[in-house]
C-alpha cells in the first residue's frame, strides 16, 4: 500500500463561480476570489492498494462507507490520479470533516483538494501546488482553491494547464471571521455542478459577467488595504448577483428559506442602526456567511444565535494551505 494523509481548509468566495465556459475541463466564466478557511476542513488519507486486491475504490466519509453511487465522483476524480501515474490501482480513501456536511461550508472543495493532495502524494507524484489546483479544478471548481492558504484567486484561463488558482495574500494578511448561520443543514437537491450548466439559461448572466472584472478589482484592491467597508459591499453585490442568475435559470434555482431573508435583513439592520461592521454572503444553499473582523465577531455571533430560524453558527479564521500528515486515518 502507498498511503498519505492531506488536511485542507475550505473556502468561502467573496467573488464568485457560477457557471461554466466548457463543463468537461471546470473552465469557469470568470475569476473568482476566496478565503480558505483554517477551522473547516478535511482530511484524508488515501491507500493505493498495490497488490491488486481491491477491485474498486472504497470510500469511508465520516466513519459510514459510501455506497457505489455516492462514490462516483470520487473514482472519477482517482481515475485521473490514475492517468497521470499511469497504474490501475484501485484506493481505499478515508475522509474526515470537522464541520458538518451539508452545512453551507464547502465540503467538495476542502474534500476534493485533500483527495487531490494525498492521492497524488501516495502515489509518489511530484507535483507544485499550482499543478494539483488544476487536478483538483476538474472535479470541484472550488477545490482549486483551496490549493493555497490565505486570500486566492481562481484565474478563469483558457485550459486545463491555465486554470488555476493564485494566492494573494497569506492567512496572516488580515483577521477576518467567516461566521456562518445554519438555517438548515438538509443536504442540497441539485449539486452545484449541475447549477453551474444551467447558468447560460438566465437571462441576467450576460449582466453579471459583463460586471465582474470590475468586482474583482475592487475585491482585490479591499483585500490588499484591509478595507471592510470597501470589501463588504462588492461581496454582498456578488452573492445577490448570483442568486438572481440562480433563480432566473431555467429551471429556478431558489436555494433560499425564510430564515435566509431573515439573517439579511437583520445583518442589514446591525450595519445602519449601529454601524455594526459585519457584510453576508451565500453559497449555492439557503445558510448564510457573515463576514467580518475579528473583533466584530463574538458580538456576530450572539446575535445569530438569538435569531430564531438560526440552528448553529460555525466561525472560522483565514487559514495555511494543504498540509501533509505523517499520522493516517487508516
Ligand atoms: C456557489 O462546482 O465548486 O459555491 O459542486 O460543491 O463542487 P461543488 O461546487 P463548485 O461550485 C461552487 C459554487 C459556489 C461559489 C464558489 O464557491 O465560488
Amino acid at each position: 500500500m502507498s498511503v498519505a494523509t492531506a488536511r485542507v481548509g475550505s473556502n468561502i468566495a467573496f467573488i464568485k463561480y457560477w457557471g461554466v465556459a466548457d463543463a468537461s475541463l471546470n473552465i469557469p466564466l470568470s475569476n473568482s476570489i476566496s478565503m480558505t478557511l483554517a477551522d473547516a476542513h478535511t482530511t484524508t488519507t488515501v491507500a493505493w492498494d498495490d497488490t491488486g486486491t481491491l477491485d474498486t475504490d472504497v470510500f469511508v466519509l465520516d466513519g459510514v462507507r459510501q455506497s457505489a453511487a455516492r462514490s462516483q465522483r470520487l473514482t472519477r476524480h482517482l481515475d485521473i490520479l490514475r492517468g497521470l501515474a499511469g497504474v490501475t490501482w484501485r484506493a481505499w480513501v478515508t475522509s474526515q470533516n470537522n464541520f458538518p456536511t451539508a452545512s453551507g461550508i464547502a465540503s467538495s472543495a476542502s474534500g476534493f483538494a485533500a483527495l487531490t493532495v494525498a492521492g497524488c502524494a501516495a502515489l509518489g507524484l511530484e507535483l507544485d501546488n499550482t499543478r494539483l489546483s488544476a487536478i483538483a479544478r476538474r472535479s470541484s471548481g472550488s477545490a482549486s482553491r483551496s490549493l493555497f492558504g490565505g486570500f486566492v484567486e481562481w484565474e478563469q484561463g483558457t485550459s486545463d494547464t491555465d486554470s488555476v488558482a493564485v494566492p494573494l495574500h497569506g492567512p496572516e494578511h488580515w483577521d477576518l471571521r467567516d461566521v456562518v448561520a445554519i438555517v438548515s443543514s438538509e443536504e442540497k437537491k441539485l449539486s452545484s455542478a449541475g447549477g453551474h450548466l444551467l447558468a447560460k439559461s438566465s437571462p441576467l448572466l450576460d449582466g453579471r459577467i459583463a460586471h465582474v472584472d470590475g468586482w474583482l478589482a475592487e475585491t482585490r484592491q479591499a483585500i490588499a488595504e484591509r478595507e471592510i467597508h470597501r470589501l463588504g459591499p462588492v461581496i454582498e453585490l456578488d452573492a445577490l448577483a448570483m442568486h438572481s442568475v440562480m433563480m432566473t435559470s431555467t429551471p429556478s434555482l431558489l436555494y433560499w428559506q425564510p430564515g435566509t431573508l431573515e439573517i439579511l435583513q437583520a445583518v442589514r439592520r446591525w450595519r445602519e442602526e449601529e454601524s455594526l461592521a459585519v457584510y453576508f454572503t451565500i453559497d449555492a444553499g439557503p445558510n448564510v456567511h457573515l463576514i467580518c473582523e475579528a473583533e466584530t465577531a463574538a458580538v456576530v455571533e450572539t446575535r445569530l444565535t438569538s435569531l430564531p430560524s438560526v440552528e448553529r453558527v460555525i466561525v472560522s479564521r483565514p487559514g495555511p494551505g494543504p498540509q501533509l500528515l505523517d499520522e493516517h486515518l487508516i
